[in-house]
């Protein structure tokens, strides 16, 4: 990552923290861009702002441990008033590519569950079509060969995430699949598409799930509202 990049998370995320609100139950993201967000966050909590977190991811919630955001969970809430998250694309009508980070299944249930979503992302995330970073496709271990001939059956370029050479396993216990689409002409087709897939459990393809964007571009922070 570039050290422009990184300053325009950490403004990005700054700003978003300025939009949480006293009193409100705030959707938690994961990623490099949302860590920065927290720490601002964690400053307002030290200076008096009540607020409580749902985090989407074990890194984020352990995150919030050390920065005193108090958690609660999905059984004690109807919906969220905010969720705040990154991305690893975002197109001109805000539909998104994420899960980069690996989070993309609890990141989609939580911001489905709030009544407003801001994204917070650096100038590169910015792109005219989605596609050129690959998809993440979580499914589940069991037959997962069953999902990848499937998948392979579309004509779409795929890669088990590995760590260390071992398949990458999410916090809810499955696998992802990376798809190089290069070029996504129709994403509310394919969403639908790969999640009618038995065995894929959802994809990182976020439809009509951002508000409001917060983007970084040098020293600059627009806010804007979904177009
Ligand atoms: C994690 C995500 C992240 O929001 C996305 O990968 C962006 O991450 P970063 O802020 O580190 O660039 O979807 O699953």
């Amino acid at each position: 990552m570039s050290e422009q990049q990184n300053t325009e998370k950490k403004l990005a995320g700054q700003a978003a923290a300025a939009l949480v609100q006293d009193g409100m139950l705030v959707g938690l993201g994961t990623g490099s861009t949302v860590n920065y967000f927290l720490h601002s966050l964690g400053l307002r909590v030290k200076d008096g702002l009540k607020i409580k977190g749902l985090p989407t991811s074990e890194r984020t919630a352990a995150l919030c441990h050390e920065l005193g955001i108090e958690l609660i969970d999905f059984a004690s809430v109807d919906k969220l008033d905010m969720a705040i998250d990154g991305a690893d694309e975002i197109d001109g009508d805000f539909q998104m590519i994420k899960g980069g980070g690996g989070a993309l299944l609890r990141e989609k249930v939580v911001a489905s569950a709030a009544d407003h979503v801001v994204i917070m992302v650096d100038a590169s995330k910015r792109v005219k079509t989605l596609g050129q970073f690959p998809l993440p496709v979580e499914i589940i271990k069991f037959g997962h060969q069953q999902v990848e001939r499937r998948i392979q059956e579309m004509g779409i370029p795929y890669a088990m995430r590995l760590v260390e050479g071992q398949p990458y396993v999410t916090d809810n216990g499955n696998y992802i699949l990376d798809c190089q689409m290069d070029s996504i002409t129709d994403p509310r087709a394919l969403n639908a598409q790969l999640n009618g897939i038995t065995g894929v459990v959802d994809n990182g393809l976020f439809i009509d799930l951002c508000h409001t964007l917060v983007v970084a571009t040098g020293d600059q922070v627009e806010t804007l509202p979904k177009p």
